[in-house]
């Protein structure tokens, strides 16, 4: 079913979503679901020829569409896509901070700089985006969503980096959240589980070991791009108005299980590309 049938085709119509990361698996999945309510979307990445693929998916769908290739570590160049964004599509309404750097490595073989280049892609990133974007959400009481990940709050084999990034992620939320309420801003973030058809999945846990993992999912599937794009429909609509500062786990139970059968299954799969 298109969970977006159940829903007002106008529910954003008019409103400005800017997603970071957006060029590409969840993140242009909740594009897809905001266009298909009748947003405008706007999308950074670093690879300009991504964000064409993903402005041509969107504009078919109906959507007005704004790309600017954009790093979020490079702070200035968020401002600039704002000025450019604002003058093409409006002022902001909804910020989804998405982009996110991830491989698989433990922590005794991490080098300096591959610990920091996720914490600047992820934290700095979502910072750098939210703080760029702030007198524009203030103008119309907008709201943000940041997409965060399970390792915030459990510590899984070979992620330490995305732990620490995320665990900041959310911990900024909560910040965002009671420092910009005043102003009508509401934060909130999402965690996805195992999400299908994305890049995340085919590189942490390909083949066999995808197929072990979904019989773990305590809702017994993978989630889709679609079960994150509804969560964020839903926290940035009305319907949601009164909530701000929380973590809204869309993950099938995955966390319940904790991460014991991740480490496990990552660990073949390192065993594995270790032995190619
Ligand atoms: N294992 C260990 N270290 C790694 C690594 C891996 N698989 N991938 C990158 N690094 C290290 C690099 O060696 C480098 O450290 P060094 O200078 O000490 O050698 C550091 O991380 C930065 O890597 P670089 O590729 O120069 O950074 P980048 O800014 O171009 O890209 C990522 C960083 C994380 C985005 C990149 O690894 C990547 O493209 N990943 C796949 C895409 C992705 O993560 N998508 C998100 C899915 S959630």
């Amino acid at each position: 079913m298109d969970i977006t049938s159940i829903l007002s085709k106008d529910l954003y119509k008019d409103k400005v979503v800017f997603i970071t990361g957006g060029g590409s698996g969840i993140n242009l999945g909740v594009a897809k679901v905001f266009a298909k309510l009748g947003a405008k979307l706007a999308l950074c990445g670093r690879t300009f020829e991504k964000l064409e693929g993903a402005k041509k998916e969107l504009e078919e769908l109906g959507a007005e569409v704004f790309i600017q290739a954009c790093d979020v570590r490079d702070f200035e160049g968020l401002t600039s896509f704002l000025k450019n964004m604002k003058e093409a599509l409006g002022a902001l309404d909804i910020l989804v901070c998405g982009a996110a750097g991830n491989f698989l490595c433990p922590a005794n073989k991490m080098s300096e700089n591959a610990f920091k280049t996720v914490i600047d892609i992820d934290l700095m990133g979502t910072f750098n985006a939210s703080r760029a974007a702030f007198s524009q959400l203030k103008e119309t009481k907008g709201s943000m969503i940041y997409i965060s990940a399970g390792q915030a709050f459990i510590p899984y084999f070979a992620q330490c980096h995305v732990g620490a990034a995320k665990a900041g992620i959310d911990n900024l939320m909560q910040n965002l959240a009671l420092e910009w309420g005043s102003y009508g801003i509401r934060v909130n973030s999402i965690v996805p589980g195992p999400i299908e058809g994305t890049e995340g999945m085919a590189r942490l846990a390909p083949g066999e070991v995808g197929k072990k993992l979904r019989k773990m999912i305590p809702a017994g599937r993978m989630g889709t791009k679609d079960d994150i794009g509804a969560a964020a429909a839903f926290l940035c609509s009305p319907l949601a108005s009164y909530i701000t500062g929380t973590v809204l786990k869309v993950d099938g139970g995955m966390n319940l299980a904790g991460s014991g059968l991740f480490t496990a299954l990552v660990s073949e799969v390192m065993a594995s590309s270790s032995k190619k």
